[in-house]
This record gives structure tokens, sequence and C-alpha cells, in this order.
């Protein structure tokens, strides 16, 4: 199904048609497909390189995908139900001194950004849950403290919407916003609007 953005402006094609869906496939994802995600994942840039995004993979409901699963929010669990889910966690600490990384979460939200967009060119969709029980997570993974849950990742191809419960069905189908702009892009101090698109 389509859900490409209404854009103001011309932008890559993956950009526009990447969308967050709900209704998955139980058709397996191929090993090569999920391979070059985390590769395009891994290339992202980071602060200073610090590179601290870490995954934990589970697939077609093996062990992993199973405790992946049952971390979710009832909410999610009622749609989540993907072959593919990846618990992208972030590393708190600098790689070779004790001292935190103030950008590790933001560096991880990039990776996670460059696996969204080459799973679009992979005809997969992603749909990111920060609906999860972090505490539980750490505990069923043995996660180091230093390390931060951040987010699951449910990929898979698209199934059927019509699988989908009625109140799901309603929100895969309804249209997806975003803040005008101009809302956005400031100049002068914050809050001006700058006058490339305030003049629009
Ligand atoms: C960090 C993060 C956490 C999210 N958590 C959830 C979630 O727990 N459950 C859910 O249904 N959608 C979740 N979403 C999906 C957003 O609701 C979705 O990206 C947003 O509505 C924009 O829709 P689009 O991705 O289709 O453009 C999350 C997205 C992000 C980036």
């Amino acid at each position: 199904m389509k859900k490409d953005a209404n854009t103001d402006y011309d932008i890559h094609p993956l950009i526009k048609q990447r969308w967050s869906a709900r209704a998955f496939s139980q058709e397996p994802v191929e090993m090569d497909k999920i391979h070059r995600l985390l590769e395009a994942a891994r290339w992202a840039p980071s602060s200073m390189n610090q590179q601290p995004w870490r995954f934990i993979i589970g697939i077609d409901k093996d062990e992993t995908h199973q405790k992946l699963f049952d971390t979710l929010v009832e909410f999610n669990q009622i749609w989540a139900k993907s072959p593919v889910l990846i618990l992208c966690l972030g590393k708190t600490k600098m790689n070779m001194k004790d001292e935190p990384n103030e950008a590790y979460s933001y560096d991880v939200g990039q990776a996670v950004a460059y696996l969204t967009i080459q799973a679009t060119q992979e005809d997969l969709f992603v749909h990111q849950m920060g609906g999860f029980d972090k505490g539980i997570a750490m505990e069923l993974f043995n996660i180091p403290v230093s390390y931060m849950p951040l987010v699951i990742l449910a990929i898979g191809h698209y199934g059927d919407s019509d699988t989908l419960p009625e109140k799901i069905k309603i929100l895969e189908f309804s249209p997806r916003l975003r803040t005008e702009i101009e809302e956005m892009v400031f100049s002068g101090s914050f809050g001006h609007k700058a006058d490339i698109f305030a003049k629009k």
C-alpha cells in the first residue's frame, strides 16, 4: 500500500515513499535484505565516529523475536506481527574514556533513519516503536547499564490491511500529517519565520 508524502517540494522518492505501516505480511524477509539494512545503518555519520548503535535482532519467531515481542506495550502487540523485530540500543559512554556521549541517541536515530530508507529501497516497511518496556528488555537480554534501549523496529513486507483490527485499520488509512514548513524553519531569532518559506 502506498501513502506517499504530500510534499511542497520535490524530494528523493524513497523519502517520499517511506511510511510507518502496521499491516505486516508473515512472509519471511530475505536474508540479503536484512544484511543490507544493517549495513546501511552502519554507514550513518556519528559524533566523533563513535558509532554508538547496537542492534538485537529477532527473526521468524526465534527466541529473541519472541522476547522482543513480549516487551512491547499492548497497543503495539495488537499489530506488530512482523517477521523481523530489532531492538536498537545506544551506547551512552564514549568508546575510549569513561565519559558520557551526549550525542548517542541522536546518532542511533540517524542510523535507524538510514536503515528505514534502505528498507524502502528493498520494498520493506519499518515501523519504529518507543512503546516497549525498557527495564524488561534490559533484563531479558542482559544489557549492560551503559547501553540504553531506545526503540524496537518492526520490519517486513506489506501484508493485508483487512486483517487489522478496526481501530488499527483506521490508523493505517489515515493521512500522514506534518507541520507546515514555515512553522519549523526560523531565521534571526527563534520563532521568527525564515523568509525563504514565509514568503511562499
Ligand atoms: C522514536 C519513535 C517511536 C515510535 N513509537 C511508536 C509506537 O510505540 N507505536 C506506534 O504505533 N508508532 C510509533 N511510532 C511511529 C510514529 O507514530 C510515526 O512515525 C509517525 O506517526 C509518522 O508517521 P510516518 O512514519 O508514517 O510518516 C514511533 C516513531 C518513532 C520515530
